[in-house]
């Protein structure tokens, strides 16, 4: 690991550039699938269905919704590093349909070489971005680490009759995508220095916006299935929920929204380590047609943090979800496929 003592770039804190830094899929699979199965009733989503977030019923019509995430730091402004961070832990809960009430901060900084100062921004950033969701800040917990990682742990409630799992896919469903894809590339650009500054700012708005409004506006749509955007990119999280529902998604790769500079770093070389973990992991399980450019291949394995909504519901609801996120501030959400029924086997097609 090669650290430098001190410098003001937050990312070059960062060892693993890009991403999110999650655990290669297979791997963390095999070690999770090896632990104790829970038996309890009240268990309604819980470790063995790979969703975003636990729901645990507490009363006959509520239940508990849990979700912890956190990460080295993937943006220089350490105010921007923590709002996308909070941003990102709400999104689990907002994809359950669930309303986020508390949240506790989880903080790893270094010993010295970077100042207080930056952990107080990163904080903030947080703080503020949990004060717009209308979430309490309740608590936290810190550690002497090398490398800073910030992140948060959310707990909601939810009716579990309204509960929106990865698991609820229907033959026929329109697939919607609420936020561009593309910000694990332009982040590893900028670890490198090779991105310019309003592509930058352009994907830190993109990470650091709430999706508490696509998540309240697809319950009112009605939406079978949901899963939010992240390490695993747009395929792996497509594939998180083509098998939960035992379905076939098909992708449009041409209708897929996108940040334009992620595919120009793209062709400049620039690959984040997630990409290519991603891209082992769900290959497999992911069929392209010709027509798919093999930039655009790598593009959908891009690895993200806090992207977009991926919601499975039926077509006229997602018409009328695509024109009412347009008007939220979702204006390049986009239907960008449909669900199909499983076959011998669910997987992803892209066309
Ligand atoms: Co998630
Ligand atoms: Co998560
Ligand atoms: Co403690």
């Amino acid at each position: 690991m090669n650290m430098p003592k001190t410098n003001d770039r937050l990312t070059q804190w960062a060892s693993c550039a890009g991403c999110a830094a999650k655990m290669d899929a297979l791997a963390l699979a095999e070690v999770v699938r090896r632990l104790p199965v829970m038996h309890d009733p009240n268990l309604l989503v819980g470790l063995h269905t790979s969703d975003d977030a636990s729901v645990y019923r507490i009363g006959e019509n509520l239940a508990l919704v849990n979700t912890v995430d956190f990460f080295p730091p993937i943006v220089d402004d350490p105010y921007d590093f923590g709002r996308i961070a909070a941003a990102n832990a709400l999104s689990d809960v907002y994809a359950m349909g669930a309303r986020p009430l508390t949240a506790m901060n989880l903080v790893a900084f270094p010993k010295s070489g970077l100042a207080l100062e930056v952990l107080h921004e990163i904080l903030r950033g947080g703080a503020d971005k949990l004060a717009e969701a209308g979430v309490a800040l309740v608590g936290g917990h810190s550690v002497t680490d090398p490398e800073p990682k910030y992140g948060l742990a959310v707990t909601g409630l939810v009716d579990p009759a309204r509960t929106v799992t990865n698991a609820g896919a229907q033959a026929g469903d329109a697939l919607v995508l609420t936020k561009p894809v593309g910000v694990g590339i332009i982040t590893t650009a900028l670890k490198q220095g090779l991105a310019d500054a309003q592509t930058v700012a352009q994907a830190v708005e993109s990470m650091a916006q709430l999706n508490r409004r696509a998540a309240e506006l697809m319950v009112e749509e009605g939406a079978h299935a949901c899963t939010d955007i992240t390490g695993y990119g747009l395929l792996g999280h497509a594939l998180g929920m083509a098998t939960a529902s035992g379905v076939t998604l098909r992708i449009a790769h041409r209708a897929v929204p996108y940040f334009p500079a992620a595919l120009t770093l793209h062709a400049r070389g620039i690959v984040p380590g997630g990409l290519a973990t991603n891209r082992r992991a769900f290959d497999g399980r992911v069929r392209f047609s010709d027509a798919v450019p093999g930039t655009w291949c790598d593009l959908l394995f891009d690895p993200q943090t806090s992207g977009g909504l991926l919601i499975a519901l039926p077509e006229a609801g997602a018409t009328r979800l695509v024109q009412r996120l347009a008007a939220e501030g979702f204006g390049k959400a986009a239907i960008i496929g449909h669900v199909d029924s499983g076959g011998d086997r669910p997987l992803i097609a892209v066309e």
